[in-house]
């Protein structure tokens, strides 16, 4: 490894020291044990609390600022492994043998080249769509096998099996007309062709293929062409070559691969819930994913880290830091890139992407100045919301300045989010489709009973205004 990289390596093993042991007194969480249906929790607003499946792909453990993705932590992937071993870790449920690694290389390269997308993608002003917007147009078209030619011919044989295209996994369906028809994922072992369709390819080809088109989208918002893959980079320095037009030092390949490590997969976030949800309707893979990058299009879940810079630069150095911060306080201001839904403890991936900024700030002198305010305003809040309300950084208060670094532009933040996130995506679906039960919670009916029915001719604006 090179000697730079192993600089990061240790920066990662002190990071995880640190928070084994700051956190070793944490209780452990109650979300680790299996599920005895039909199961009682208590919910909040936006089914906070809910218990919607069980899953070993990955777990986040809030107070204790864990997290593991199929029982293995993530500082020890960050330190030890790569975006290829990871994203097949979590797609399989275990790290790859040298062979199996050979083989899922050679296909996420493959699926790098989508020529045919690319192709429709450029007939549309990508320049001057929002980048998820263009991000979400591209991956549709990777599903060229249906969505340009959904003809009668094509459609699969009812009988038979019911994926609504060769990328699903055939299904076996009850009969029709039963009153709840629970579409039950039977693997069959025999034929060559139903381990085919059971394969995850296209989720290799969606892993691989995002990428592409991510970094094809800012390419052609530059006015520049797509930039061809590069077959014998790694996942990591390809599609930061593809971003960037240079090819990577070895530490920013390193770096973008940690990125993507510590981005591939937490829990039942809203994305990631977003595509259980339409997969768990039946329908296909690539129209899940669509819907995690439109769900993490929004500022609640993603972008985060482009609003936590452009704080960064608007406080204007470390000096104006205090001033700021107290005015945001006073003014109950949320400040982008700390707080979480389930963390009450330092975010893991935070913990990892400081260092590494500080690592790649120093002697840079557009950053440096920004990471020194940075950590002026992490201790601010830490040593008082902290204190009073746990709130800590998240995953998207430094990664913006790590991303800056390697020259990614602010409006290709959550892109790269989403080219990391498309594997723990894909195999919470794959997951999932195993015991699959379509998503259909209750609304609490809160509106009148027996309302009579009124022509519009005897309507007045009082019996309108009555609701
Ligand atoms: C991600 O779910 C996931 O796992 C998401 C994610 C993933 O990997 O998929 O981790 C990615 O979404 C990271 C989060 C990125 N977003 C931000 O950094 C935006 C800023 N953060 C906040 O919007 C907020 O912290 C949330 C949305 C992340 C979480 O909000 P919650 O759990 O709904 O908390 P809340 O809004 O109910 O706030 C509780 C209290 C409030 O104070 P009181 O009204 O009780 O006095 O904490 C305060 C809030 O005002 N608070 C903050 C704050 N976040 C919460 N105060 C200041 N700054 C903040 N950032």
């Amino acid at each position: 490894m090179h000697d730079d990289c192993s600089v990061i390596t240790k920066l990662i093993l002190s990071a995880a020291e640190d928070a084994r042991k700051e956190t070793s007194g944490e209780a452990e969480s109650p979300y680790t044990q299996k599920v005895e249906w039909p199961v009682s929790c208590t919910v909040g607003p936006g089914l906070e609390g809910a218990i919607a499946c069980e899953s070993s792909v990955g777990y986040v453990n809030g107070s204790k600022g864990l997290l593991i993705y199929r029982g293995y932590d993530i500082f020890d992937l960050c330190a030890h492994s790569t975006f290829e071993e990871v994203s097949y870790l979590l797609l399989h449920g275990n790290l790859p043998t040298a062979e199996q690694l050979e083989t899922y290389q050679q296909k996420l390269v493959s699926y790098r080249y989508v020529p045919k997308t690319m192709r429709v993608l450029m007939g549309f002003p990508i320049e001057e769509l929002n980048t998820m917007a263009a991000l979400r147009l591209g991956t549709l078209f990777l599903r060229q096998k249906k969505t340009l030619i959904d003809q009668e011919a094509a459609r699969p044989d009812i009988e038979s099996a019911i994926g609504s295209d060769e990328d699903s996994i055939p299904m076996e369906i009850a009969p029709y007309g039963e009153p709840h028809a629970i579409y039950e994922f039977k693997r069959k072992a025999s034929t060559a062709q139903a381990d085919d369709a059971a394969s995850p390819e296209s989720c290799y080809h969606l892993i691989s293929g995002v990428a592409t088109i991510a970094a094809a989208i800012r390419r052609i918002r530059d006015g520049n062409m797509p930039i061809e893959p590069d077959p014998d980079l790694s996942h990591a320095g390809n599609f930061l070559y593809m971003l960037t037009g240079r090819r990577p030092t070895p530490v920013e390949e390193r770096v973008m691969d940690i990125a993507l490590i510590l981005h591939a997969d937490h829990g039942m976030n809203a994305s990631t819930f977003a595509c259980m949800v339409v997969a768990s309707t039946l329908s296909d893979i690539y129209s899940s994913v669509d819907a995690g990058i439109g769900a993490l299009n929004g500022p609640l879940h993603g972008g985060a880290n482009e609003l936590a810079l452009r704080t960064l630069r608007s406080i204007g150095g470390v000096g104006n830091v205090k001033g700021w911060f107290e005015q945001a306080r006073a003014s109950k201001q949320k400040i982008m890139g700390f707080g979480h839904r389930v963390y009450k403890a330092y975010d893991p991936r935070a913990r990892v992407l400081g260092p590494l900024s500080r690592h790649l700030a120093e002697g840079n002198p557009d950053i440096q100045p920004l990471f020194e305010t940075a950590r002026a305003l992490e201790c601010e809040v830490a040593s008082t919301l902290g204190v009073e309300k746990k709130i800590f950084p998240n995953v998207d208060f430094f990664s913006g300045l790590v991303y800056t670094s390697m020259g990614i532009p602010p409006e290709l933040f959550t892109p790269v989010f989403a080219v990391s996130r498309v594997s723990g995506w894909t195999a919470r679906v794959l997951e999932y489709l195993e015991n699959n039960r379509i998503f259909r919670p209750r609304a609490m009916y809160v509106g009148p009973f027996g309302k009579k029915y009124v022509p519009l001719e005897g309507r007045s604006d009082d019996e309108a205004d009555e609701g």
